[in-house]
């Protein structure tokens, strides 16, 4: 009898979760705005991730926590921000959202400790290893000078965390700063990031187990200062779309093609048309969702940043539109 009631539960639980996943584009769409969870506070969740896992999406974006810190003297760099750990939020439709913790929590007063509420941890990344079973996080682990640079991993048993810090690592000896996870359909993952102090970007196939970067890495966008990485397949093609660097201001993005993931990318400009299209509609990308019920349908999450008030910095999430292989970002 408890056998047969759990049956009916779980079927009911898998059509609900069916009905509510996305049913139209539009909905989820943000545009330049505040972006309030179920419970009416403001989503405290930047250089975001989405994972989708078992019918639900999670959210997961770096808590900026209070004023930015204004460091004075600094060329390239003139604002930071305390490091408030990792946010996460579920919803089963990209509309309602609901907050599901801290996922990665910071620590206070050890400022040798890569999650250091003095430290920076940004564009935090969740992927899921069908072997291990783990949910695995990478983020950008750095001081406040950006100099540390390394790529922080973390594991949970659960999609919403808590998620143990595993620690830092300079993948190959090499810097990692902005920087973004790709799980492939062949399970396969690679680590996504700006390297050699912002020149260039590189792209590194993970362990197995999603833990560890391996020597089998490449380098693309040679010299051209590329930042924000985020990367998306469709149709066997694999897209990245990056920013220049230019702290947090915005500036104009652009996307490369290719038939692998390791390459040769293929540059193919600016994806955002119309009036400021040259500044990304005003906002840095961090992400480009799959939407799982509309097979070919993609949404470009971006962050408008705040920067003397990062807390404040509002999302854009804009559908992403195919023309052939190349593609096209509007702000309607
Ligand atoms: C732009 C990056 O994309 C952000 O993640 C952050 O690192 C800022 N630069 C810092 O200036």
């Amino acid at each position: 009898m408890k056998y047969i009631t759990l049956i009916i539960l779980l079927s009911i639980s898998k059509s609900l979760t069916f009905a509510n996943t996305i049913k139209s584009l539009p909905d989820t769409l943000v545009h330049g705005k505040v972006l309030f969870d179920i419970d009416g506070k403001p989503i405290n969740a930047h250089g975001p991730g989405v994972m989708y896992h078992q019918g639900v999406y999670y959210l997961f974006g770096e808590i900026k926590n209070g004023k930015t810190w204004l460091v004075p003297g600094q060329n390239w760099e003139d604002y930071r921000v305390p490091a408030g750990g990792i946010s996460c939020y579920s919803s089963t439709d990209m509309k309602h959202w609901k907050y599901s913790g801290i996922a990665l929590k910071p620590v206070v007063n050890d400022p040798d400790n890569d999650l250091d509420t003095g430290r920076v941890i940004e564009r935090p990344k969740v992927i899921y290893n069908e072997h291990t079973k783990k949910f695995v996080m990478w983020m950008h682990i750095d001081k406040n000078d950006y100099n540390y640079s390394r790529g922080g991993v973390a594991i949970s048993d659960s999609p919403a965390g808590p998620y143990k810090y595993l620690g830092g690592v300079k993948p190959n000896g090499q810097m990692l700063r902005d920087m973004t996870l790709f799980k492939d359909e062949n399970n396969k993952a690679y680590l996504i990031y700006s390297s050699e102090n912002n020149n260039t970007m590189h792209v590194c196939l993970l362990s197995d187990n999603y833990l560890k970067p391996t020597t089998t890495y490449v380098r693309i966008f040679e010299n051209k200062r590329r930042e924000s990485p985020a990367i998306f397949k469709n149709k066997g093609k694999y897209y990245l779309i990056t920013s220049g660097c230019t702290g947090w201001s915005p500036n104009a993005a652009s996307y490369a093609v290719a038939d692998h993931v390791m390459g040769p990318w293929k540059e193919l400009g600016n994806p955002c048309k119309g009036p400021n299209a040259e500044v990304t509609f005003f906002s840095q990308g961090a992400f480009v969702l799959p939407v799982t019920s509309k097979p070919g349908k993609f949404i470009f999450m971006g962050d408008v940043w705040n920067k003397t008030d990062l807390e404040k910095s509002r999302y854009l999430w804009l559908p992403l539109n195919f023309n052939d292989d190349k593609i096209e970002i509007h702000n309607p």
